[in-house]
Order: C-alpha cells, then structure tokens, then sequence
C-alpha cells in the first residue's frame, strides 16, 4: 500500500544525496552522523542508503546544536531518548535546549575566566610554570611558596 507521499509522486524515503542536498550538509557528514549513532538509514538490495524523512529534521537539530557548541556526546544521548523513526518536536528541541543552557553557561563563565587570564600572558610570551596561570592553572601549591611543597612536607616536619 502507498503513503500519501507515494500516491503523489514523492518517494517516501530519501537518497544521501537527497539528504546532502536539501539539509545543506556533505555527504561525509551524513556518514559520519551516522557511524555516531545519530541518525540511521536503511540499504536498498543493492546498498545504497535511503533514509526516512524525518532525518531533514533530525540533521536540522544536530547542526543547530553543534552550532552552540553542544558535543556531537551529548546531542547523541538527547537523539538516544527520542523515538527512533520521529522527527525531534518543537517540545524535545524546547526541552533539551533549556537543558543545555545551564551547560553553555558554565562554559561561558570558564571562558570568560580564560580570556581574562589570557590579557596577562597578551605581550608576555614567558609560558613561566611559576608565573604563567595559563600554563600551570590548577597552581594551588603555589599559594604555599616556591619549590617542591609536597616533597618539603616530609622534610619540614623531620626538622
Ligand atoms: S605567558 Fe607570561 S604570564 Fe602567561
């Protein structure tokens, strides 16, 4: 029995070209959301991809949100929890960016961290393990003095 889309002349499922073409994305894109688990496809008898519809809208999510720095991780935990044959909706996009918000945030923050410690080291070019924060950011011994505080810890307290 014929889909509507069949009776009117539109093939139900799409080539890889097709996809490329109307998601804007490479082939080898395409493939590699796909070796990742992102989308995935059906084989014609003679091994060709053809992919469901809803993979337009599956694409559509992926590219936004890697655009917003979302790892391709995460974007396939959240595609993990949708249906597997359903386009995301409006709702999951809505859900799941409201989820990664509090994520780009922290991120914002820690770059923001960065660029500020990067305007000491702009001119500076030591790339110092005493002095750069860049370099050796997690310093924490630092605040107890130069050297080597923990091999001084025995020491001090055999003097
Ligand atoms: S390069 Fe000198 S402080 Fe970072």
């Amino acid at each position: 029995m014929k889909t509507r889309l069949e009776q009117a002349g539109i093939p139900s499922t799409l080539s890889v070209g097709d996809v490329a073409r109307r998601a804007g994305v490479s082939v080898s894109a395409l493939h590699f959301y796909e070796a990742k688990g992102l989308i995935s496809s059906d084989r014609t008898e003679g091994n060709q991809r053809r992919y469901s519809r809803d993979v337009l809208r599956r694409v559509a999510f992926i590219r936004v949100a890697q655009r917003v720095g979302i790892a391709l991780t995460d974007i396939a935990s959240a595609l993990a929890g949708l249906p597997a044959t359903a386009a995301p909706t409006r709702a999951d996009w809505a859900r799941l960016s409201a989820a990664w918000r509090a994520d780009l945030d922290e991120r914002m923050a820690q770059l923001k961290k960065l660029r500020d410690t990067l305007d000491d080291c702009i001119g500076c070019g030591c790339l110092s393990i005493d002095r750069c924060r860049l370099r050796n950011p997690l310093d924490k011994l630092a605040e107890q003095g130069a050297g080597p505080q923990r091999l001084w810890v025995g020491r001090r307290s055999a003097d």
